[in-house]
């Protein structure tokens, strides 16, 4: 079995707070080469309800700074505070592109499902980001694109079931390559295709989330074709 730290944790906890594909396994894939370790001071960036941030928190003995901008800092405090983990977990309600930390404080950098909100430009890591990152800072990035290219060429059969709006946000592993390179600050390390598109996927279409009910016709539509989870890994030059 796969993912098995990820599957440790209580099902219908994770089922009640997830907001699209597993972000736990997602995470604990993503993280399979990345080598954190307990000193570090880390930005869990769009952390929806803070499924991520207790992973970090429980595996690997870190300081999480959860931050988030449609869930509020106190319904996360109010989970991490349940779990026993709010002297750990300082969940904060901002906007990725106004965040209020000092320069140079964190050790490393967590998005799961939502860097491309906000990320997808050529500006938002260097003015944004950036400078909040120490030297050499981690940047582990997992969030949902496509296999190829497909803007142009939109399959008919998916049509009904892509939004416009989340389609200009889903790009594929060249597309992100092509746009880190342009960065002063982002030191590429590798941009892949994840394995646990399937696991991940599985996992919140057998929630009763109305998005989840939504999305089921999508992915079996797709058929493992276009769609992908792509694993995106870094460091602040
Ligand atoms: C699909 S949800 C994923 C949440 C969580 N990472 C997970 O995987 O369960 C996308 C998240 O991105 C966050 N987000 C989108 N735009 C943001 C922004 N400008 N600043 C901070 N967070 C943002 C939303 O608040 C939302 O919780």
């Amino acid at each position: 079995m796969k993912y098995l730290k990820s599957k440790q944790y209580d099902n219908e906890f994770i089922k009640e707070n997830m907001m699209g594909p597993n972000s736990m396994i997602i995470l604990e894939n993503l993280l399979e080469s990345v080598p954190l370790t307990s000193n570090m001071r880390v930005l869990d960036l769009g952390c929806g309800k803070g499924l991520t941030s207790i992973f970090l928190a429980k595996e690997y003995g870190v300081q999480v700074f959860a931050v988030d901008l449609w869930i509020s800092a106190s319904e996360n405090y109010k989970r991490f505070k349940k779990m026993g983990l709010d002297n750990q977990i300082i969940p904060i309600h901002a906007d990725a592109i106004s965040l209020p930390f000092a320069e140079d404080y964190f050790d490393a950098v967590i998005s799961i499902d939502a860097y491309h909100y906000f990320g997808c430009n050529e500006t938002y890591f260097d003015t944004c980001l950036s400078k909040l990152l120490k030297k050499d800072a981690l940047i582990a990035i997992g969030i949902p694109g496509m296999k190829y290219e497909i803007h142009n060429c939109i399959p008919d059969e998916m049509k009904p079931y892509w939004e416009e709006e989340a389609l200009a946000l889903w790009n594929s592993c060249d597309w992100w390559e092509k746009l880190l390179l342009k960065s002063n600050s982002f030191e590429i390390k590798k941009i892949h295709e994840m394995d646990c598109f399937n696991e991940a996927w599985q996992d919140w279409l057998k929630t009763n989330n109305r998005f989840a009910l939504e999305d089921r016709l999508m992915i079996e539509t797709d058929n493992g074709r276009y769609m992908n989870l792509i694993s995106i890994l870094g460091n602040k030059k």
